[in-house]
């Protein structure tokens, strides 16, 4: 009999997670901020810690459905369906919510978003754990939400949190939300790489999508989504191919570009950062992007937008976060 090979860090993290401390894990989306999720005081602490608005919702995360099912009051057959088509995978579904997640993990909401995030090392963790994990991308609130290990290291020291590395995610931007709470109709609350039509073919109907973008007061509606969000420290923006080329063309201001056209020839004294052109792996390299891009010293970050007349629907879930990262900071963020 072989036994699967124990990643050293395992059994730590598991006691970290048990004396109600943080635990940075990896999925395929990005790197998650793990603690207790049945402990209002470890949930605290991630609030606290990436000093995130009371508001804002977290996700809980499970091995499997069986685990899910203890975060949850009632489970609908359509959650049921969506999970077994698209779980271990970057879908969250917003269902009804059980007494023993405490109030803080839905922000006071009668609903909770559960997910089984598909990574070997993690599944470990839950396994071994063997409850439910609370998972906000492990960044500060509003920062770049990180792709790899040492982004999370970059963002917070080892006392604060224990990250088990994983390696870089393999899709690179956040999961898909789908609530399920109002019966008469799901509603895609944040485009991720599971798209509106791929939910809605499991269903057999018609999914509706929210304009997440104005929803900077009061209770959220689709909780989180604050315009500035993902956002580098250095003011970025999203410019045509032509723009950028006359941007790249000038010697100031310092640029540092994301760019899907070859222009490093032009861009002397610029750091030009390549993206690829399809929707996936573009996803899958931007926020290491973002960061780098960041951390270049440069005056201001252009983005080349994407082509738009892509088929891809994970374009969508691109361009969400782009405008994210290139809206003008909130006060509140
Ligand atoms: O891919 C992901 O989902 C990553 C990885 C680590 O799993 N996690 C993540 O967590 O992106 P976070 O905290 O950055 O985003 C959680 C979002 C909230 O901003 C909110 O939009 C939604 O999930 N959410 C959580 N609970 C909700 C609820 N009860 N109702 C509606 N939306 C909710
Ligand atoms: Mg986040």
């Amino acid at each position: 009999m072989t036994v699967p090979p124990v990643h050293p860090e395992l059994a730590d993290a598991v006691d970290r997670l048990r004396s109600g401390g943080l635990v940075a894990f990896p999925t395929e989306t990005v790197y998650g901020l793990g603690a207790d999720a049945f402990s209002d005081a470890a949930v605290e602490a991630v609030f606290r810690l990436k000093g995130r608005p009371n508001r804002n919702p977290l996700i809980v995360h499970a091995a499997d459905i069986a685990m899910a099912r203890t975060a949850v009051s009632s489970w609908p057959d359509e959650a049921q369906a969506l999970a077994e088509r698209f779980w271990p995978g970057p879908l969250t579904l917003v269902v009804p919510k059980a007494d023993i997640v405490p109030p803080r993990v839905t922000a006071g909401a009668s609903t909770v978003a559960v997910r089984c995030p598909d990574h070997p090392l993690t599944a470990a963790l839950l396994h071994a754990f063997g409850r439910p994990l609370v998972g906000p991308s492990a960044n500060p609130s509003g920062r770049v939400s990180p792709t790899a290990a040492d982004h999370v290291r970059l963002y917070f020291a080892p006392r604060q949190v224990l990250v088990l590395d994983g390696g870089a995610c393999r899709a690179g931007i956040e999961s898909t939300v789908v609530s399920l709470a109002d019966p008469t109709f799901p509603v895609v609350l944040r485009p991720g790489v599971v798209s509106a039509a791929a939910i809605a073919a499991t269903l057999g109907r018609p999914v509706a999508a929210i304009d997440t973008h104005g929803a900077t007061h009061g209770p959220l509606a689709g909780p989180g989504m604050l315009p500035s969000h993902y956002a580098p420290g250095t003011v970025a923006r999203m410019v045509s191919s032509e723009e950028l080329a006359v941007a790249l063309r000038k010697a100031s201001p310092r640029v540092a570009a994301l760019a899907i056209g070859a222009c490093e020839d032009i861009a002397v004294g610029h750091v030009v950062i390549p993206m690829a052109s399809d929707a996936p792996t573009y996803a899958r390299n931007l926020y290491a992007a973002l960061m780098r891009a960041d951390a270049v010293g440069a005056d201001r970050i252009l983005i080349e937008r994407p082509p738009a007349g892509d088929a891809d629907p994970m374009w969508e879930a691109v361009l969400d976060r782009l405008s994210r990262a290139t809206a003008p900071k909130a006060s509140s963020a």
